[in-house]
């Protein structure tokens, strides 16, 4: 049913933890389960130097999480907030139809952390 992409970053999905004093940060819950991503995300020179999160959800959210923090990491912001949902499924060899919803948290917290940044600014 998963790819070996989405099989590999479940069972080590990279970039998990958090940041202490992270320069921005978003939470994201999951309109449909009791699903939850934390993203933390800090920022060196209009870059994404580290992104760390912690992920509540099935198997699809936990590597989509995964994959989105790898893909994310070291882009400008403008390129990480292009980062759509999709790429993060191709990225990881597709995901089955019923799934494609679960990959959406991971990019959302990812643009609300980056939100919260800019808002943070003076
Ligand atoms: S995160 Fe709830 S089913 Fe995938």
């Amino acid at each position: 049913m998963y790819s070996a992409a989405v099989r590999d970053h479940f069972a080590n999905p990279r970039n998990t933890g958090s940041i202490e004093q992270p320069d921005g940060q978003a939470r994201v819950d999951s309109p449909v389960h009791n699903d939850r991503v934390d993203l933390m995300i800090r920022v060196q020179d209009g870059r994404l130097a580290e992104i760390k999160y912690r992920v509540l959800g099935c198997v699809a959210a936990i590597a989509s999480s995964s994959m989105t923090s790898v893909l994310a990491t070291g882009l400008t912001l403008d390129e990480a907030l292009a980062l759509t949902p999709e790429q993060v499924a191709e990225a990881l060899g597709g995901l089955p139809e019923g799934k494609l919803a679960c990959s959406v948290l991971a990019p959302e917290a990812l643009r609300l952390a980056i939100a919260d940044y800019r808002a943070r600014q003076p």
